[in-house]
């Protein structure tokens, strides 16, 4: 298992070229599932993540061409061709790695009237049911059950348009239901739909692929249905995460950095807390640039809520920051029952957390110490490694691997910009 070593105290300085949005593709690659025709993406990030879809997809029947990006930040480029489905099941050794995979249910039902998906099970930062990816596929005419831990869909007649009205704005159970509907017959028409930027992008490329949607970006879309789909090219969105994750470094650490290819209204509320801070965001006609001087951080409270609120993907980078942040501040987190698993590694550094239900009371110490600390899951591991690039000594992330779900060449892009960090492959 890999870990990151990283001594603190660098400021940083330069520019961190963003890769594609490891949220919108792990899900846009589901789509090619939905045509005989290949799908070409660009801009697709080197994550495990991915890798672990490139699995599912392979079992699936489809042929997946991966070309690695030449670069740091320049991204991949991937082929994907489902010509023929040789498998309508997902495995739970697979399903079971990464809860996106979930999604290849829909497209495989819309295509072949059947499909039987693991259930993905909980995780560390909740028990996260699919209770509404399974309200959208029902009210589309498919029949579901549970049978041995597994989903087992079928729509023999085809899915049929639908009013789906969610309870809840699901990010994943808003794409589930647009993936599934463009091939059913007549409308549909989703109702409180998520307005994450990634379910933009993946309309856009089912648009490419001669998909009928409108009302993308808003909480009401509707989706005529088509026959057939064919093949598309598509970019990849920019990782928000991965920008405000950078974002948040350069105003523990430091310094100046730009951000390549981030953009500033995916990023609205982050930039929002970190102008109150104290720290510079502008926007730039190539990306985001970030800017502290030696000031002192001030403490502000954050609640985590669906886009364009703050994303609960970065409530422990935030926090991280606010460890070292003058005066008091309050983090609530309202999308996920147990997100606080930075907190007790974040504490063995010298911060000062206490939580209690949904809120973390975070106050400002003056430095953090370096310590080895555990990566528990994607973000909270990132948090610790953000930490550790301002605690005195050296800090080192054990269970680098939950990191390398989400995150391209994280300590590559670090030390481009002066940050201390090295992988140790052990
Ligand atoms: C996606 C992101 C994840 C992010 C999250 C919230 C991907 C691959 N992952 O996850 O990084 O943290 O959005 O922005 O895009 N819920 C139910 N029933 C359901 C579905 C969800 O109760 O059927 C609950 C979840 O347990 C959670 C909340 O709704 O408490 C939000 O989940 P959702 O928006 O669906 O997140 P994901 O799509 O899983």
């Amino acid at each position: 298992m890999d870990r990151i070593h990283v001594r603190g105290g660098a400021r940083l300085k330069g520019e961190i070229p963003i890769s594609g949005a490891k949220n919108a593709a792990v899900a846009l690659v589901a789509v090619c599932l939905l045509t005989e025709e290949t799908l070409c993406f660009t801009n697709v990030p080197a994550v495990r993540d991915i890798f672990v879809m490139f699995d599912l997809l392979r079992h699936l029947g489809v042929e997946v061409e991966w070309t690695p990006s030449p670069g740091v930040g320049q991204g991949g480029k991937l082929k994907l061709s489902a010509k023929q489905i040789a498998s309508t099941t997902a495995p739970y050794e697979i399903v079971s790695k990464m809860r996106a995979s979930f999604l290849v249910l829909g497209p495989l039902l819309a295509r072949t009237g059947h499909a039987k998906v693991s259930l993905p099970g909980g995780d560390a930062i909740g028990a996260r049911p699919v209770n509404y990816h399974l309200q959208a596929l029902d009210a589309l005419g498919a029949k579901t059950e549970l049978i041995e831990g597994y989903i087992v869909a079928d729509a023999p007649d085809g899915l049929r348009g639908a009013q789906i009205d969610f309870p809840f704005a699901s990010v994943g159970a808003t794409e589930h239901a647009m993936m599934a509907a463009v091939l059913a017959k007549g409308q549909t028409v989703i109702t409180n739909a998520a307005l994450e930027p990634e379910i933009d992008d993946i309309g856009q490329c089912l648009i490419a692929m001669g998909a009928k949607i409108s009302g993308l970006g808003t909480p009401r879309i509707v989706i005529d249905g088509v026959e057939k789909l064919h093949g598309a090219e598509h970019p990849v969105l920019p990782d928000r995460i991965e920008a405000g994750t950078f974002a948040i470094a350069t105003a523990m650490a430091g310094g100046e950095v730009e951000l390549i290819g981030a953009r500033e209204n995916m990023l609205s509320a982050l930039i929002d807390l970190l102008r109150q801070t104290g720290v510079d965001v502008k926007a730039t006609n190539r990306g985001i640039a970030v800017h502290r001087n030696g000031a002192n951080l001030k403490s502000v409270d954050a609640t985590t809520e669906v886009f364009p609120g703050y994303p609960t993907d970065l409530q422990a980078q935030f926090m991280a920051l606010m460890t070292i942040a003058d005066g008091t501040s309050q983090i609530k987190e309202t999308i996920f029952e147990s997100r606080f698993m930075q907190v007790p590694e974040l504490v063995r550094m010298g911060a000062d957390i206490k939580t209690s239900g949904d809120t973390a009371t975070v106050t400002g110490v003056k430095t953090l110490k370096g310590a080895p600390v555990q990566a528990t899951d994607l973000r909270a591991g990132v948090s610790l490694i953000l930490a550790g690039l301002i605690a005195e000594g050296e800090t080192i992330v054990n269970r680098v691997y939950h990191v390398d779900r989400g995150f391209e060449r994280l300590e590559e892009k670090l030390s481009r910009v002066g940050a201390d960090i090295e992988r140790q492959k052990t």
